[in-house]
């Protein structure tokens, strides 16, 4: 999208994390920002009418055959530059300024000196920082009309800037939490070099985006999916704050929902924001669906095509809605390559609907990073326990409970769930863990309670930490929780005499065990 009224910086790719992080942080400074590959010709990204332009860092070095560029002419377009760590090489190189492999890299935390005065970048910083480093490359010549601003042990030139051409340079990285003054340096750069105002808050992307609902759904029907989870319920509250007589929302549960999250939806969506909600209770037709089914796939499958037969129906009773939200996030186009490409990505999404089902997709969320969700969320007035949920499978706990899915079995998970969520949350730790859970396995084990000999089942606890769910380490949880997890197990659900933790990070494990 365009976002009009808002001054805009580009973040050039020249390595899809890198960029991704430099371009949350410009938000966070309140800039919008948005990220563009770098083969996007030049005419392109200044038709855009960018305020600024950064060069991200990358993977590569600017003397391998081939290495990522940039057309040159953008250091004449009277757009302000900011070339970060590869991207500072190459303004670099392609200045006439020199870049070498010295043969010493520099990783981690290292000291940065500040060298001559009156730097735009380091504004009242004081002469010494600790930035973060991680570059094997060095520059070690300014080109000419450059001036060298800092040094550390390792980069002779570890800063540089040209006023006049409004070109600059870090070879640090400014984005990452360890450069303790990073955010700084960046700001600098939007509000001192390119004279951005800080107007991307949470209450201008609100209005954004419901201007943005009015014009495209005019006085038409719009249909929402719930899912429980924070996406879908940040775009139908955005839905519901543009149009609020036009949406009618549903929620199919499915009976693999974890504990409350049924009535979360409800007392949320139909108590609170008084939404014109569709609960369909169809727990009993996914059971039946998944009697004697063992095999993950299998269930996958099935919950899925179940899942869109039952919200078709209930969609084709909405006889008059032309328009279907989807809770699409920034990241999910960026890493499909372009919004043309933008992929559904959960298979029981309704990117699976038949084709005489032609919905015309509404998607508030796709210029906005989770952590932006989140914050307009809370804004919005949507419950922390939505807000702040960790991401679930789409098809719920069917992929927990190992094996032959029972009511009797999900019961047990769910209730061992509960306890896990709710320990994880009175230990303060719900919100750094990237997910936290029960599993219910196939086994059972001999234990023993009072004079009883038992045979039951273990529950297996499972929290890890990660970013992106593509890797993942468990979660070092301290061993007083882990304690009071297992003894409330095994006290409050019957059924369950033994309780394990998972150590296994991912890969080489997954994070679900199906
Ligand atoms: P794994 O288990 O592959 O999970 O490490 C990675 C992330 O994806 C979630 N997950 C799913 N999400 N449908 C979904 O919508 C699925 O079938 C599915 N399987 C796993 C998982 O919870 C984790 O966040």
């Amino acid at each position: 999208m365009d976002a009009p009224g808002f001054d805009t910086v580009l973040v050039v790719d020249f390595g899809a994390q890198y960029a991704q992080l430099i371009a949350r942080r410009v938000r966070e400074a309140h800039v919008y920002s948005e990220i563009v590959p770098r083969t996007t010709p030049l005419a392109e990204m200044l038709a855009r009418r960018p305020k600024g332009i950064i060069l991200s860092g990358g993977p590569a070095s600017v003397h391998v055959d081939n290495a990522p560029s940039i057309d040159s002419r953008l250091y004449e377009a009277g757009v302000p530059v900011l070339g970060i760590c590869y991207g500072a090489q190459l303004v670099a190189q392609q200045l006439g300024g020199e870049v070498q492999r010295t043969g010493g890299g520099e990783y981690g935390r290292t000291p940065l000196h500040r060298t001559g005065a009156g730097s735009l970048l380091f504004g009242s910083l004081s002469d010494e920082q600790v930035v973060w480093m991680s570059h094997g490359d060095a520059i070690t010549g300014a080109p000419e009309g450059f001036r060298v601003t800092a040094t550390t042990p390792g980069a002779p030139v570890a800063a540089l800037e040209d006023r006049d051409r409004a070109v600059y340079g870090v070879q640090f990285h400014p984005e990452v939490v360890h450069t303790e003054r990073g955010q700084e340096v960046l700001k600098a750069f939007l509000y001192d070099v390119c004279g951005c105002r800080p107007s991307w808050t949470n209450t201008s992307i609100i209005e954004q985006a419901v201007g943005e609902i009015r014009a495209q759904v005019g006085s038409e029907r719009v249909l929402c999916g719930l899912s429980g989870g924070v996406d879908s319920a940040v775009a139908a509250a955005l839905v519901h704050k543009a149009v609020p007589d036009q949406l009618t929302c549903v929620f199919v549960d499915t009976g693999l929902m974890r504990m409350g999250e049924s009535d979360q939806v409800e007392d949320t969506f139909r108590g609170q924001f008084h939404v014109d909600l569709i609960h369909v209770k169809a727990s009993d037709r996914f059971l039946a669906a998944l009697d004697d089914v063992a095999d993950p796939e299998r269930k996958r499958k099935i919950i899925g095509e179940t899942f869109i037969r039952v919200f078709e129906e209930v969609a084709r009773d909405v006889e008059d809605a032309r328009f279907l939200v989807q809770g699409t996030l920034y990241p999910d186009i960026v890493e499909s390559g372009g919004a043309e490409n933008a992929t559904i990505k959960s298979h029981h999404n309704v990117g699976g609907l038949p084709d005489d089902m032609q919905f015309e997709l509404v998607e508030p969320l796709r210029n906005l990073f989770k952590d932006e969700v989140r914050a307009i969320g809370e804004e919005l007035g949507l419950p922390e326990e939505i807000v702040w949920r960790q991401p679930f499978p789409g098809p719920g706990l069917a992929v927990r409970v190992a094996g032959t899915i029972t009511p009797e079995r999900l019961d047990i998970l769910r209730r061992a769930d509960a306890i896990v969520v709710e320990e994880i949350k009175r230990a303060g730790l719900y919100r750094e863990i990237w997910q936290s859970f029960a599993v219910l396995p196939v086994v059972r084990t001999v234990g023993v309670m009072g004079d009883d000999r038992t045979y039951e089942y273990p529950i297996v606890v499972r929290a890890v930490t990660s970013d992106d769910a593509m890797t993942a380490d468990w979660a070092r949880l301290p061993a007083e929780v882990l304690e009071r997890i297992a003894s409330r197990i095994i006290n409050e659900v019957s059924g369950v005499n033994r309780v394990a933790y998972d150590i296994t990070s991912k890969p080489p494990g997954t994070i679900e065990w199906e």
